[in-house]
């Protein structure tokens, strides 16, 4: 992993060794995920005529939940499917092209798994794979519980 994609995720609060997640950790992160990936989806849009984020949560199996946001913007090539969660690939000339490979950073720490696919009839699809399993290890009792 490159050095900047290295700091970058070292500022993000995660469980030490064998310590769970905090509630405020997990939050924190799925609220990092959320946030890139509807900011892509927004900037995906700006050329198009319907402009719809779809963000949504589904049980797949009492193993998984999915969770996906979808747009109706420009899409994602086939050849650029290949390279999106790669650090510095970006297809936009402001871009850091760190966004997704963050993204994915923070996921593999949770155990899940994303993947992009068209969405239809236009725009991008990402799915995120959530075990159930890492969400139960979460520490989710109350702050005032812990003190
Ligand atoms: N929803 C989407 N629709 C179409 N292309 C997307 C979408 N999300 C990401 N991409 C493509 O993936 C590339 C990488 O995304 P990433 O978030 O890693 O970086 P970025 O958005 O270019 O830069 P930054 O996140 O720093 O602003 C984007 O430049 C864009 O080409
Ligand atoms: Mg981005």
């Amino acid at each position: 992993m490159s050095e900047a994609l290295t700091s970058a995720a070292s500022i993000l609060p995660c469980g030490g060794l064998g310590t769970p997640f905090t509630s405020a950790q997990y939050v924190f992160a799925a609220e990092r995920v959320i946030v890139n990936l509807v900011d892509n989806a927004a900037e995906a849009m700006e050329g198009s005529l319907v402009r719809r984020i779809v963000v949504s949560t589904r049980a797949v199996t009492p193993e998984s939940i999915e969770l996906t946001v979808a747009d109706t913007g420009c899409g994602v090539s086939p050849e650029d499917k290949e390279k999106l969660f790669l650090p510095y690939f970006s297809t936009k000339g402001r871009g850091t092209g760190l966004g997704l490979a963050i993204v994915s950073h923070i996921l593999a720490e949770h155990h899940a798994q994303i993947r992009v696919e068209d969405n239809q009839p236009a725009g991008a699809r990402f799915l995120i794979d959530i075990p159930t399993a890492a969400v139960a290890e979460v520490d989710w009792s109350p702050v005032e519980a812990k003190a």
